[in-house]
């Protein structure tokens, strides 16, 4: 099939990148000529694991192109797809200028019928408006149909997810559409799931809600855990063993961030607004998880008087391990309160430094490697779980930091190999060790 893939962020470029491998011949289309330029050479505008491998192998085999020129990259495809950007507005509701203007330069550049695929997460009832719009701008002998296909890639592990994924949702109220949106996406060898138009909108914001639901649920867990004695972990591997409750998605720590939960929570919540529905269960998800974010913080006052002048350590900038993604990371609110408190910061985090330099105060000093972060520290923030600090041997803060109190805000080590050690370790639902005397003098 010849397909075009409206949007190069990392849903467009990553299925874009999985259609060409199953065989397809793609195009990515993007406005920025810069990233087009770059994409071309097989570069990645983002950081995805694998993805340059497989930009470049489909790019000299023939089926991966990349373009910024819309009428040459509409001519003769038989599918395009939308994968641009929803971004929140300021009330919570999806911004749907990006698919406005994708619906404008398609129907100024089609020459044949087309299959209009939307990966873009776009409130129950958008494809029907896509739909119609399309067809009020085209010329009458020109045939239009609308699938919903909407995406369930985690960033960090989208290439990995494209061709392994649980199902492949399509929805359509147009048979022969949906039959062949099911053949182009036979080969990835994933169960595929058909459905009506509106309910397959409906999938991908109730599987996100769901998915932070069940992180807020565990983190709330977490928080009475810690005033009971329990180990959150311990809780969640009993839980996660009843197949009917599942054991993904309940790793407790400082809630949950990212382009697309927080974002698609509250986009939901509108949708269950805007048809007088009060959706009281996610309204408490989303206030919970504000609080969540901070959590660390609330353990200051117990060990600090003070955090003024204090050297503080941040390991983690990213939302979550295997991204250089920050948009609604925890860090970004813990670190302006560190600030604010008047402590010296320093940061670390293997590949979200760009992105953070951006946004965060010119006061930050960013370091290149984890050891000059812990180094002097009296107290060291672990906000992101990259492999990196989980294999950092706990007599690494005892030797350089000047008191090892260490918060964990995702549990990368287990009570029992930090119990006997000389440190003030304090994480999320688990018990507190604190081996140090009255905040004592350095162990070094
Ligand atoms: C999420 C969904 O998992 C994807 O299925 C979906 O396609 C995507 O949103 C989207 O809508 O585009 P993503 O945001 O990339 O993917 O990352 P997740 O792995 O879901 O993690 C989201 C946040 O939840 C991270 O901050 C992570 O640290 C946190 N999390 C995740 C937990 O705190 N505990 C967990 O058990 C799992």
């Amino acid at each position: 099939m010849n397909i075009a893939v409206v949007g190069t962020g990392y849903v467009g470029l990553v299925t874009g990148v999985g259609l060409s491998e199953i065989g397809h011949h793609v195009v990515c289309i993007d406005t920025d000529s810069e990233k087009i330029k770059k994409m071309s050479n097989g570069q990645s505008p983002i950081f995805e694991p694998d993805l340059e491998n497989l930009m470049v192998k489909n790019i000299s085999e023939g089926r991966l192109k990349f373009t910024s020129n819309h009428s040459k990259a509409f001519k003769d495809v038989d599918i395009i797809y939308i994968a641009v950007g929803t971004p929140e507005n300021e009330d919570g509701t999806a911004d749907l200028s990006y698919v406005d203007q994708v619906i404008v330069n398609i129907s100024q550049n089609i020459e044949n019928d087309i299959i209009l695929v939307t990966k873009s997460t776009v409130p129950v009832g958008t494809n029907e408006y896509i739909r119609s719009e399309l067809r009020k701008k085209i010329p009458a002998f020109l045939k239009v149909e609308v699938v919903s296909n909407p995406e369930f890639l985690r960033e960090g592990s989208a290439v990995y997810d494209i061709f392994h994924g649980d199902r492949i949702v399509i929805g359509s109220d147009n048979k022969d559409a949906l039959n062949v949106i099911r053949e182009v996406n036979e080969p990835f060898g994933i169960p595929i799931f058909e459905t009506d138009i509106r309910s397959a909108e409906m999938i991908k914001y109730a599987s996100n809600a769901f998915l932070a639901t069940k992180i807020s649920f565990i983190n709330e867990i977490a928080n009475i855990c810690e005033k009971v004695g329990a180990d959150v972990d311990e809780v969640a591997n009993g839980m996660g063993m009843d197949s009917r409750v599942g054991n993904q998605f309940l790793k407790a720590g400082i809630g949950y961030g990212g382009s697309c939960f927080p974002k698609d929570t509250n986009a939901l919540k509108k949708i269950a607004e805007h048809v007088e529905y009060e959706f009281s269960l996610l309204s408490a998800v989303i206030e919970f998880n504000n609080k969540q974010q901070r959590r660390l913080l609330e353990f200051i006052p117990n060990d600090f008087p003070s955090l003024e002048n204090k050297n503080i350590g941040v390991l983690g900038l990213a939302f979550k391990p295997n991204t250089d993604d920050i948009r609604e990371s925890a860090s970004l609110l813990v670190i302006p309160e560190l600030l604010e408190m008047g402590s010296n910061v320093k940061v670390y985090d293997p590949a979200a430094i760009k992105n953070a330099k951006n946004l965060l105060s010119k006061e930050v000093q960013f370091c290149d490697n984890y050891i000059d972060v812990i180094k002097d520290s009296d107290l060291v923030f672990i906000l992101t779980d990259w492999d990196e600090f989980k294999s950092i041997p706990i007599e690494t803060y005892i030797k350089y930091m000047n008191v090892p109190n260490i918060y964990d805000g995702r549990n990368c080590y287990s009570i029992n190999e930090i119990k006997d050690q000389p440190v003030n370790y304090k994480s999320i639902g688990r018990v507190t060790v604190n081996n140090l005397i009255e905040n004592h003098v350095k162990t070094k």
